[in-house]
């Protein structure tokens, strides 16, 4: 009988120590937010204020190549400006508009290799894309690390045309907005004006005017400010996307509400979907839950099963 505890007592410290070995062996796999992917997204966004630089003198060189585009100087170096919000150029959103320059998208970027995106970033393909002289190898890295993992295919989140959100959580959106973004923005949204093209622009206006922006700002951040970061908080694109519809319902700016007054208010996306958020809501949770436990739990009911096996043969041996 004392042998029979003394087995029982070593199988399961022999368990105790192979949960926390595994247990940590999955922690250090799970990949958690990547600084350098946020960097490079702000790269991306306005590398020469990610950096604290001024920006090159000029047009980038190869801005020259259109006319579509009348913005000079500072703004024709962003990536952002010729590759768009939403990564795909001409294909997407600056397809046409006074940001339309014809310059194709980036999205196929994610499935270059890092050194590739480098050696285009260097002039390796179109000797007018060189920016060696501005970024560092570093940031051409973190560059890379964000088309090759952070990008998403936002016409799953927004409509082209109607640039509403796709099946978004407006409740779910909400109580992250309230617990996140409030604070600064103020609950309506109009506690931080944005300067854009002579108009003074609420949140709401933004969220309307330029989803894609938005929600890659949203995801991101701002460089230079000490807005939080989506991707940081563990937000999922589509929490960001329910983000961005409850900002598009938030309170509009008087010229922008004048101008798109139209067609607004007809109360298309609030009703009639509660119970697929409801849904949506429970089976992301479970998903959530399963991800970060399940694993775990499998490897534990494994390993009880095993230490009961051996106890068993132990026992039929005496
Ligand atoms: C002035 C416009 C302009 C700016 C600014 C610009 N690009 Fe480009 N980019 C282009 C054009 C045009 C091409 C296509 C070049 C070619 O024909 O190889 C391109 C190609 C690329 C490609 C290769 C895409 C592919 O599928 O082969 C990547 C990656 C890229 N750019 C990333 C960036 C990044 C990152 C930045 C910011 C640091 C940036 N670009 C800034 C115009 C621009
Ligand atoms: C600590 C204060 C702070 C918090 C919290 C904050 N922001 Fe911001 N946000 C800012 C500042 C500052 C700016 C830049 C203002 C400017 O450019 O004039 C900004 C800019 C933005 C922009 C860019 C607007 C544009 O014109 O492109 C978006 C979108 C935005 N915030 C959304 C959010 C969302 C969504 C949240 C919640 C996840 C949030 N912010 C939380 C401070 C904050």
């Amino acid at each position: 009988m004392k042998r029979f505890l003394l087995v029982w007592m070593m199988s399961f410290l022999l368990l105790a120590l192979f949960i926390s070995v595994t247990g940590r062996a999955f922690a250090s796999k799970w990949p958690g937010p990547q600084p350098d992917l946020v960097a490079g997204a702000q790269l991306y966004d306005k590398w020469y204020a990610a950096l604290g630089v001024d920006a090159p003198q000029g047009d980038m060189p190869l801005w020259s190549r259109q006319s579509s585009n009348t913005r000079s100087g500072a703004e024709t170096w962003r990536c952002v400006e010729c590759h768009g919000w939403d990564y795909k150029g001409a294909q997407g959103a600056y397809a046409s508009g006074s940001h339309a320059t014809g310059f194709p998208g980036v999205l196929e970027a994610a499935r270059m290799s890092a050194d590739e995106i480098v050696s285009s970033l260097k002039g390796g393909q179109e000797p007018q894309h060189d920016f060696s002289a501005y970024l560092p190898d570093s940031a051409m890295q973190k560059i890379a690390v964000f088309l090759r993992e952070g990008l998403i295919d936002d016409s799953e989140y927004i409509h082209p045309l109607s640039l509403k959100v796709i099946d978004g959580n407006q409740a779910h959106g909400k109580e992250l907005y309230d617990a996140t973004c409030a604070t600064c923005h103020g609950a309506d949204g109009t506690q931080i004006l944005f300067r854009s093209e002579g108009v003074d622009e609420t949140l709401a206006d933004v969220a309307n005017r330029d989803p894609f922006r938005f929600l890659h700002r949203t995801r991101f951040g701002v460089a230079g400010t000490e807005m939080p970061v989506g991707y940081e908080l563990g937000w999922t694109p589509a929490d960001g996307r329910d983000v961005l519809m409850y900002a598009q319902s938030l309170t509009r700016g008087q010229e922008n509400a004048e101008v798109t007054g139209a067609g607004r208010g007809s109360g298309e996306s609030g009703e009639g979907t509660p119970q697929t958020s409801l849904w949506t809501g429970i089976l992301t949770g479970l998903g959530a839950f399963f991800v970060t436990f399940g694993s775990a739990l499998l490897i534990l009911t494994g390993l009880l099963l095993a230490g009961a096996a051996v106890v068993v043969v132990l026992r039929r041996r005496q």
